[in-house]
């Protein structure tokens, strides 16, 4: 894992969504931090839950963002089809630290870091680029 800088190549211009993002990437960077300080299963555990349940709502927020602007269907399947993913792996990370702790985990986590960055800079680019439109144009 690294930490991760919430900079503009992580913003997508839409503030609701990009304040969303910057609370996720600050959940990782809490679990980086705990990984560094050796934390054990009482700071892990709750945190762990924590990122589990704001994925799940922040995706739930995106996904009412998609259904309310007529987005494609196509690009619509997708993009849900990454969060499913997204938040599956957020479940394997919760099973695997539970059974053997941060050594364990520490691939998936790196391995989430990357697919939530590129998730952002290429899906959720897309949504608010059609977000923008569809606003122009009433
Ligand atoms: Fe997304």
């Amino acid at each position: 894992m690294i930490r991760i800088e919430f900079d503009d190549s992580l913003r997508t211009g839409d503030q609701t969504v990009d304040s969303q993002h910057e609370k996720l990437i600050g959940m990782f960077n809490e679990l980086h931090a705990a990984s560094t300080e050796g934390r054990g299963a009482e700071v892990v555990g709750p945190l762990l839950e924590k990122l589990h349940d704001y994925t799940i709502e922040h995706f739930a927020a995106e996904q009412k963002l998609m259904t309310g602007s007529r987005f494609p269907a196509s690009d619509m399947l997708t993009h849900v089809e990454e969060h499913v993913q997204l938040t599956q792996k957020v479940r394997d990370l919760i099973v695997d630290y539970h059974n053997g702790g941060f050594a364990t985990i520490l691939p998936l986590a790196t391995l989430l870091q990357e697919w939530l960055t590129k998730h952002i800079r290429q899906r959720d680019r897309q949504l608010v680029e059609h977000l923008e439109a569809a606003r122009a144009t009433g």
